[in-house]
């Protein structure tokens, strides 16, 4: 359970994100999130403390006996997939995580087969969820639902946790969570993600993986960030700003080539077509300077990396795909392995997991 219980949803709404992560966090106090809600929530020990963990999952899942133990880790818990937007991966790599700790699922994928079709509300339909399950975790093209629905469920008579996994055009924590393990992972033995260059190229306007990872990266020594977009799909001014405040070394560009020579990793994003105001309004935006082949392969360091949220359209060839420098395929399934480790310290299992004999 969460602390806010304690504030009010005037008073807690008008608080900047930062503020808001004491409200969020278990009351247990070993500095696991209870709600996830966006970025802001996490610092670097916890950043370290969960890819810490993700690694112990994925080495216990290795042996029969390992991925056994798993299973019955949280099998006494119940989670609800709700999710009102299109998903693949955010989707199946969540299920695949409760999974792997033996939480039995429920989904609703289309509001149209729930009862909001019959005019529910999504507050009333996500407050029947919790009288069900013991986790909800929700994607909404609504910005701020997940946080609004994290409030109303710990002042209700039956709490439990909301985990966001994906909310309107501004947060998708766990995609940053995942976005991170695999910096990490891939940068572990070539002297770490300190002091690197990440360039985030394409929709940078409406990418809501763009911002969650922005903020992580502040977590970090020293990560410059470059960004190249076309003009009218350049990053939003509230991430630039965090990124003065905080001090840290940014760049905006329009040309993605003098940007790849300069990368430690590539984040390639896909134009998000879906929020255009008027139909065919992304169309005529020219994106040409903006995908990935085979010219900035050559371009690329040895040790860069190339990353993409997924899914993708043309903004990365498959030329690209084979090169062991492609990181999309792994970044997927780190996802995975990422979730579960949120998923079992959000229910307390950090310690468990990590001291068993596996
Ligand atoms: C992203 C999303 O939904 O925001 N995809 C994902 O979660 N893997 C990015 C996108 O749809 O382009």
């Amino acid at each position: 359970m969460a602390k806010l219980t304690e504030i009010g949803w005037d008073e807690y709404s008008a608080l900047p994100l930062e503020s808001k992560k004491p409200y969020l966090m278990r009351l247990e106090g070993d500095g696991m999130p209870y709600h996830t809600l966006f970025a802001q929530q996490f610092d670097r020990a916890l950043l370290e403390r969960l890819c810490a963990l993700a690694n112990r999952i994925r080495f216990i899942n290795k042996s029969k006996e390992g991925a056994l133990y798993l299973k019955n880790v949280l099998a006494h818990k119940r989670a609800m997939l709700y999710f009102s937007q299109p998903s693949s991966r955010t989707f199946l790599s969540h299920l695949a995580a409760c999974q792997l700790l033996g939480i039995t699922t429920g989904s609703v994928r289309d509001a149209a087969t729930s009862s909001e079709f019959k005019g529910e509300s999504r507050e009333d339909s996500i407050r029947t969820f919790s009288s069900y399950f013991d986790l909800i975790i929700m994607r909404s093209p609504e910005q701020g639902l997940a946080e609004k629905m994290a409030w109303e469920l710990s002042n209700s008579d039956r709490p439990i946790p909301i985990l966001n996994a994906g909310s309107g055009k501004d947060q998708h924590p766990t995609q940053a969570l995942l976005d991170i393990y695999t910096l990490v992972r891939s940068f572990e033995e070539k002297g770490g993600l300190d002091g690197r260059t990440v360039v985030f190229c394409g929709d940078l306007l409406r990418g809501r993986t763009v911002r969650s990872l922005s903020y992580l990266l502040t977590d970090f020594d020293d990560v410059r960030q470059i960004f190249v977009a076309p003009e009218e799909l350049r990053v939003p001014d509230d991430v630039i700003a965090i990124l003065k405040a905080k001090g840290i070394r940014y760049e905006i560009r329009d040309d993605l080539r003098s940007a790849v020579r300069e990368a430690d990793a590539v984040y390639m994003t896909r134009i998000q077509d879906e929020w255009d105001a008027s139909a065919g309004e992304s169309a005529k935006i020219d994106t040409s300077r903006f995908k990935f082949g085979a010219e900035e392969l050559k371009l690329l360091g040895k040790d860069g990396i190339i990353m993409h949220p997924l899914p993708r359209r043309d903004e990365i060839a498959t030329c690209c795909d084979r090169d062991p420098r492609a990181m999309y395929w792994r970044q997927m399934r780190n996802g995975m392995w990422i979730r579960s480790a949120l998923i079992a310290g959000t229910f307390g299992y950090e310690r468990a997991i990590m001291d068993c004999g596996y």
